[in-house]
């Protein structure tokens, strides 16, 4: 079947959204963390918005136990709606109805136990299929002119192959990620030989990390269906993509834009101070509690 003309050559994101949250307790004992919001809006929003911004068409979202509210954000809310109408609050109706598709177009699958990322990703193989798809991880919350997901679906038009957003980190941080062993970097786009999961910071090959935004082809799920666990016991999707370096092409783009770390709670706050200085309607309050605390806003 042939697609419209417009359609983004990548037209699936998976969302894994099956994560315990452990340092966002007690916040999400009962909450996802992926519902934390940031300013007004849930951490999963953003990342659904980024996703539609660029062309994607059907969502995925690989979920786990006590996340069923996620399912319920992207749903009707058929009292709250009647209610809004009997108010005459339309905007904001219009702002909830922009969350709804076309059934079919946002599916859930589950996660049964959390045992890593590379296997949440795993879940969605059978709904994935055989062609490349986008995975976005809500957590990682990026404030962009051009949403993050377009940047690399342009650039992956060049590439091709695997593809992931990459930003350099200070040397001493480079155990928290996934680190590219590069062959040829342009300051832009930097292909890797190799990808090393959390490399103690004098065995790191670069500090060009991986962040929670991925093309990936499907050959990863067949190295996923090994089923290794990594670093941390985990399924590791670092490992999966690694594997693949080779037979498939392994690029890091340095997208436009700052991320902020959303799973940790400093990042998390910073998040929120950085969205509200951006927001016409909250920036000069903000600006102004920072100044009471001494801070500032540039
Ligand atoms: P994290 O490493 O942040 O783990 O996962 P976590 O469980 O969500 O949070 P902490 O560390 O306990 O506070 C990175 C991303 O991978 C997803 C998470 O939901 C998050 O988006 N993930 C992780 C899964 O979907 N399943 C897993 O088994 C592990």
């Amino acid at each position: 079947m042939s697609r419209p003309a417009m359609s983004s050559p990548i037209r699936k994101a998976v969302f894994p959204v099956g994560g315990l949250g452990t340092r966002f307790l007690p916040a999400t004992k009962a909450l996802p963390k992926e519902m934390l919001p940031v300013v007004d809006k849930p951490l999963i929003q953003y990342a659904a918005e980024e996703a539609w911004a660029a062309g994607i068409e059907e969502l995925i979202f690989v979920t786990g136990r006590g996340k069923s509210a996620i399912e319920d954000h992207f749903d009707n809310g058929w009292e709250l709606q009647e209610t809004l109408v009997a108010r005459g609050k339309s905007e904001l109706l219009e702002d909830l109805k922009s969350l709804l598709r076309k059934p079919g177009e946002i599916v859930y699958t589950r996660q049964q136990e959390p045992l890593g990322l590379g296997h949440a990703v795993w879940c969605a193989r059978h709904l994935v299929g055989r062609e490349a798809f986008a995975v976005l991880l809500a957590d990682d919350l990026i404030l962009a002119e051009r949403p993050c997901l377009a940047q690399m679906i342009e650039a992956y038009a060049e590439t091709g192959g695997n593809l992931v957003a990459v930003e350099d980190v200070p040397r001493e941080d480079t155990n928290r990620y996934g680190i590219l062993d590069v062959s040829n970097d342009d300051g832009r786009i930097a292909a890797a030989k190799g990808l090393v999961e959390k490399p103690a910071p004098e065995e790191a090959p670069s500090t060009l990390s991986i962040i929670g935004r991925y093309i990936l082809q499907p050959e990863v799920f067949d190295e996923l269906d090994r089923q290794e666990a990594g670093a941390g016991g985990e399924i590791q999707l670092t490992d999966a993509m690694a594997r693949t370096i080779g037979r498939v092409p392994f690029h890091g783009l340095r997208f436009e834009g700052r991320r902020f770390d959303c799973g940790n709670k400093a990042g998390f706050l910073e998040a929120n101070v950085a969205f509200a200085l951006a927001r016409d309607d909250l920036a000069e309050d903000m600006a102004e509690i920072l100044g009471r605390y001494g801070g500032r806003t540039d």
